[in-house]
């Protein structure tokens, strides 16, 4: 059986991470702008490790430059997600590839995403809200405005507040100001941690952020105190597997601990991450979940059911979902 048709949930990606290399390489054709180094000889991207993944990751971003280059990319992404299923997806957001965090321009790259949106609503039937993201390695000053115009944007279509990037960069409490800012703005939180720093970074964050979702989290499985914490408060863990997987995060799929965490009793999600980064789909997802642990259908209707109540918008939006 395919899981394609399954209806899916997805509450952690990249919108630029999403981009197509044959869309990104458009782009660039376009503007005449020379990033060939990042692709493979076969039309992938190329890149070594997460370090170099990011770096890869930003040249890509030099190709979108305008709100419309979002709004095509938007409807792009849209279509290939929701070919695999998906109804409801939330998508990371970052002022700094949007006008480099000025609060005018990213209103102007917003309406493009938010009008993409409804187009892909409409004629797709898929759901799509943004969590505006700071980017860690950029620094906690460079946060500051992401969280203002996070801030400043939150409504119908931003629907939360986080932080991606280069995890072993600062401390958590270094980038306290910024969630702070969006806190009190009412804004639900997430943070990427424990892909790479270990339970000790989750703990961290999960202290000095306060957030009430993790991206990624795996690191805490060698913390059994800190897995019993995580299921108690219901912290939900947003889980990659296949980026794990191919950024090396994990030895291999048979070593991932989403299985270990869920049956410990924490909240689990999958989502995919950067999908044509790591050559993955959700299809994919369920089937290598399905192959290593055999998960079936109902251990993906179950996931679903915990995305919907953990997803940060609105609750007739979830009504609409379920
Ligand atoms: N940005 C895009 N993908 C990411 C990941 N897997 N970890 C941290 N930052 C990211
Ligand atoms: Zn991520």
């Amino acid at each position: 059986m395919s899981f394609r048709t399954l209806p899916k949930v997805e509450l952690h990606t990249h919108l630029e991470g999403c981009a197509p290399p044959e869309f990104i390489k458009g782009l660039a054709a376009e503007k005449k702008i020379d990033i060939s180094k990042i692709f493979t000889a076969d039309g992938g991207y190329a890149f070594r490790d997460f370090d170099h993944f990011l770096k890869v990751y930003e040249a890509a971003c030099t190709t979108l430059q305008t709100p419309e280059d979002f709004r095509r990319l938007t409807l792009a992404v849209l279509e290939e997600t929701a070919f695999h299923g998906v109804v409801y997806m939330e998508t990371f957001v970052s002022p700094d590839f949007c006008g480099g965090g000025d609060l005018a321009a990213w209103k102007d790259y917003l309406a493009a995403m938010e009008d993409a949106a409804a187009e892909g609503q409409e004629k797709l039937g898929i759901t799509l809200k943004g969590i505006v993201t700071g980017i860690r390695h950029f620094g906690p000053d460079a946060c500051k405005p992401a969280a203002r115009c996070a801030a400043e944007t939150f409504g119908d279509f931003i629907v939360g507040y986080g932080m991606a990037g280069g995890e072993m960069v600062g401390r958590p409490g270094d980038y306290r100001y910024s969630f702070d800012m969006a806190r009190e703005a009412g804004m639900p939180l997430t943070c990427h941690a424990g892909e790479w720093g270990g339970a000790a970074m989750v703990a961290e964050t999960l202290r000095d952020l306060r957030v009430g979702r993790i991206g990624h989290g795996i690191g805490a499985i060698t913390d059994p105190a800190l897995i019993e914490e995580i299921a108690e408060k219901e912290i939900v863990l947003e889980v990659c597997p296949g980026s794990n997987v191919v950024l090396k995060a994990v030895k291999g799929w048979d070593n991932h601990p989403i299985a270990k965490l869920r049956d410990a009793g924490v909240k689990i999600t999958v989502s995919t991450d950067d999908p044509p980064f790591f050559h993955t789909t959700m299809t994919d997802e369920y089937e290598m979940l399905h192959r290593t642990f055999g998960w079936d259908e109902d251990d993906f209707k179950a996931l679903n059911k915990t995305a919907i109540a953990a997803a940060f918008c609105d609750d007739d939006t979830k009504t609409r979902i379920a």
